[in-house]
């Protein structure tokens, strides 16, 4: 339960770095899609099944959570969830996952529809910035909400929710998803503006729209949402994971090899692949996938993260490794979240040039400019990496770290392997079938 996936780490990976990575890989399920599907399970007490679930702890933490609810969980196939919540046998989930993740928060609504009632331990997540759930509350707060908020909790109940304009100050992505979670058995119709329209809201979408929900999205960032009296029961595969495919694709490119990622989909890597080809990747697809390689020597490029279909927050920390390899001063931009280079201390200590900046460097500024915010990342290259002993702070710069630790001359040693196996699956299997050297190390 929530104290086993918060057990102390005792294993650390050791890598040895400096050869071209090169091999296939198939691309697992979506950890930010797969999450909130689990959630929109409690919609109905029909059961649901998920195909391309992956084997991550986020997924085995969520489905600990809805199991504590009273949902009956089972792996029906390789890569298979059926999920079913017949009756919600407790309002509350203990506060063991209080700071775990941001998905009880989402359990809001489909709570309220069901029982009328939630109390929630408040959101962790990776600690990237503030990342408050302000709109959250305040969107089910216009819907009919009576919000409690505690020290380490959100106690929260309800009638039937009502419909709402609601208008996001920013196109949260999970806002948005705890709107549409509230949305779809709403009375009446609900419409949110500036909403967020990243692929794994969209498939969120798809999935409410198979279990019998009315939902819109429109270009313009509004989806409208008429409320129904129902939900049933349905099945759905999983979008692939374009942060695992971007780490893999930006892999190839540092270290000059060449990586396949099946299952790949380019629709959802549009801006991602022409940021690396501005670089020197390339890349071409295969029989139902990608494949990625070095096109010529990396030369440095001007970058700044937005929302979709801007390029991701998330294919950050693996892009800004890639350009400690290109020739030139590159700029990162980061306009999400206000604190997510602190990982980039470590680089440095690797020999990466990396300086930060709270402006919003040759770009038309961001609500982080000039507030003190470290969130521009200048990178100047190419340069020789060498192996270190690396702690690492969170999810993705997990990953960014095994790859610097690929590029480098020499052995690293990676700690908090704990944060890398919560969003990738299977990480050190696929490095080992790209040609990695890197083995587990666990602590007597
Ligand atoms: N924000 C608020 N108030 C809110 C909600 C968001 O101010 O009530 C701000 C946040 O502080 C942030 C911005 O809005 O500055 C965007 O946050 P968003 O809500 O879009 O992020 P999220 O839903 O909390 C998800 C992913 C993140 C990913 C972001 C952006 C999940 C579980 N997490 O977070 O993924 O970076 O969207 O795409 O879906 C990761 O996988 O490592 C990860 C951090």
């Amino acid at each position: 339960m929530a104290h086993e996936h918060m057990a102390q780490d005792r294993h650390w990976y050791q890598v040895s770095g400096g050869v071209p990575l090169t091999g296939t890989v198939t691309a697992a399920g979506a950890k930010n899609s797969v999450t909130k599907l689990l959630v929109a399970s409690l919609l109905t007490d029909r059961p649901c099944t998920l195909d391309l679930v992956p084997d991550i702890l986020e997924v085995h933490l969520v489905l600990d959570m809805l199991a504590e609810l009273g949902t009956k969980v089972s792996w029906t196939g390789p890569g298979q969830v059926t999920v079913h919540t017949p009756t919600v046998t407790a309002t509350a989930l203990s506060e063991a996952y209080s700071g775990v993740n941001r998905i009880p928060v989402l359990m809001i609504g489909p709570l309220l529809h069901r029982v009328g009632e939630a109390y929630l331990p408040l959101p962790g997540g990776c600690t990237i910035g503030k990342r408050p759930i302000d709109y959250h509350l305040s969107g089910l707060a216009e819907m009919g909400a009576a919000i409690t908020e505690e020290l380490r909790s959100v106690k929260v109940h309800a009638g039937r929710l009502n419909g709402v304009h609601f208008t996001l100050p920013f196109p949260s992505v999970g806002a948005t998803e705890s709107l549409l979670l509230a949305g779809v058995l709403a009375k009446g119709t609900t419409v949110i503006q500036g909403a967020a329209v990243e692929p794994e809201v969209i498939d969120l979408v798809m999935f409410l729209q198979k279990m019998g929900a009315l939902v819109n999205v429109e270009t313009d960032r509004t989806i409208t949402i008429e409320g129904v009296e129902k939900l049933r029961g349905a099945e759905h595969s999983v979008i692939p994971d374009r942060i695992e495919t971007a780490s893999f694709a930006a892999l190839a490119v540092a270290t000059g090899g060449r990586i396949e990622v099946a299952g790949a989909q380019q629709e959802h890597l549009v801006t991602f692949l022409n940021a690396m080809r501005k670089v020197g990747g390339e890349f071409a697809p295969t029989d139902g996938g990608l494949v990625f390689w070095r096109e010529r020597p990396l030369t440095a490029v001007h970058q700044e993260t937005g929302v979709h279909p801007g390029f991701m927050t998330d294919w950050q920390q693996p892009f800004t490794v890639m350009l400690t390899q290109a020739k030139g001063t590159s700029i990162m931009h980061e306009t999400i979240y206000e604190d997510r280079f602190g990982y980039t201390q470590q680089l440095a200590e690797m020999g990466a040039d990396i300086s930060l900046s709270d402006s919003c460097l040759g770009s038309g500024g961001c609500r982080w400019h000039r507030r003190g915010f470290q969130h521009t990342a200048i990178v100047t290259g190419p340069v020789a990496l060498n192996g270190a002993h690396l702690a690492i702070p969170d999810l993705r710069a997990g990953f960014s770290y095994i790859m610097a630790a690929l590029i480098a001359d020499g052995t690293s040693t990676v700690a908090g392997t704990r944060y890398l196996e919560r969003g990738y699956e299977d990480p050190v299997g696929k490095l080992r079938a790209v040609g990695a050297h890197i083995e587990t190390i666990t602590a007597q």
